[in-house]
């Protein structure tokens, strides 16, 4: 049985999905995810614009077919009118994980203070954990930089592979024995 961790990474975004501008986000997780993953893991991408209804259906699809046990998702968590992956993200999870959403602004506004303007959160569907990133490259980096460490644990407690970190870059936290 294949044991590679599924990692759905979903850009989202108007002008990125209809080929106006590359997709910068996407890279950027799959880059980040590549240097801090030591165990095996392989990407499911897609890139869809700032509608609500596409943005959940391609949660599910890459959380109950694919059987992505992370999705990670760039764009859209801003205040603007199209800006709606919350809202998705919210609609098909069956249950919200706020600290991941405070953990990212925490960070990221010690950086920037235009942070505060993401709407970015997480949650659960099934078994898979969707994490919500901002769009910008440098975000996503920050971004997961902030929440990585608690990342491998939430999958094993929803029984998905198990996943390491290279310690120089990300120190994932377990519980001692497990
Ligand atoms: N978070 C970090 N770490 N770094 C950033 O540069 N940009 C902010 C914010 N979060 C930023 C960040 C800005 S300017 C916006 S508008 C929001 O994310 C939303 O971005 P999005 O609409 O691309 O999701």
């Amino acid at each position: 049985m294949d044991q590679s961790a599924k990692v759905g990474i979903l850009t989202v975004s108007d002008r990125a999905s209809a080929g106006e501008y590359e997709d910068r986000g996407g890279p950027a997780v799959a880059a980040y995810l590549d240097e801090v993953l030591q165990s095996a893991w392989s990407p499911v991408r897609s890139i869809i614009p700032d509608e609500q209804e596409l943005i959940a259906a391609e949660l599910r699809r890459l959380a109950d077919d694919e059987g992505c046990c992370l999705i990670v998702t760039t764009g859209g968590t801003g205040p603007a009118a199209r800006d709606v992956t919350p809202e998705a993200t919210e609609a098909v999870c069956h249950k919200m994980m706020p600290g991941f959403g405070e953990q990212m602004r925490a960070v990221s506004l010690k950086v920037v203070p235009t942070a505060i303007l993401s709407r970015q959160t997480a949650g659960v569907r099934g078994r898979s954990l969707i994490i919500n990133l901002p769009g910008q490259p440098k975000a996503v980096r920050e971004c997961l930089e902030a929440v990585m460490p608690a990342v491998p644990y939430c999958i094993d407690l929803l029984e998905g592979p198990r996943m390491e970190t290279d310690p120089d870059c990300c120190k994932a936290f377990r519980p001692k024995g497990k």
